[in-house]
């Protein structure tokens, strides 16, 4: 299987974290989605990640390539169905999903809006993507992370290395003093030091 990624995407990284968690072997092909027209001919959306699977047919995006490598790999990060009344299991794990890629989406398009050449950069943009941020972490401060992660914690691990490989003067921990004791022990698992943004 072929993963066309990139060092510094976030998105990327939940599948590289999830192959690794899992044993599996992937290609990674580093591209920068954004000059590469033929990515288009993988993903019409040309946007990274995308897998290409054995047979030539691929998968995006990071959510469906979790899962699917989760499936193959007869992983654990995305907990079946218990009980369909409350947010638990697979909800919760789907919904923190959500939310770290969520924050991902606000800082990446951020950083996208921010090295741009100064005339073309919006600051009504930048406001609306670093309020996100803000609001993404304050959510995330009142979450009760599982053990063993799941989907959800390894997305939420990958956005807050985002936010410290591209914020890194955010300050974010100050704020959010839970998050950051979480963090602290989740960026140390070998499959997210073997990943680090870079
Ligand atoms: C970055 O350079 O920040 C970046 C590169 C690829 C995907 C997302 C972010």
């Amino acid at each position: 299987m072929k993963l066309y990624t990139n060092p510094a995407s976030p998105f990327a990284r939940k599948c590289r974290v999830v192959a690794h968690e899992l044993g599996l072997k992937l290609e990674e092909i580093n591209v920068v989605a954004r000059d590469n027209e033929d990515l288009r001919a993988i993903n019409p959306l040309k946007k990274i990640p995308a897998l290409v699977l054995d047979d030539g047919s691929a998968l995006f995006d990071s959510p469906v390539i979790c899962e699917y490598l989760n499936h193959i790999g007869g992983g654990k990060f995305f907990p079946g169905v218990t009980v369909w009344s409350q947010v638990s299991g697979r909800w919760k794990a789907l919904g923190l999903q959500a939310l770290g890629d969520g924050i991902m989406d606000a800082a990446v398009a951020c950083r996208y809006e921010t090295t741009q050449p100064e005339d073309r950069r919006n600051p009504d943009h930048v406001a609306r993507y670093m309020a996100t941020m803000k609001a993404g972490l304050d959510a995330l401060e009142r979450v009760t992370f599982g053990e063993p992660p799941a989907i959800g914690e390894i997305t939420v691990g990958c956005a807050l290395g985002y936010l410290d490989f591209r914020y890194s003067d955010l300050g974010w921990r100050a704020d959010h003093p839970r998050l950051a004791q979480w963090n602290a022990k989740f960026s140390q698992y070998p499959s997210m030091l073997a990943t680090a943004p870079g």
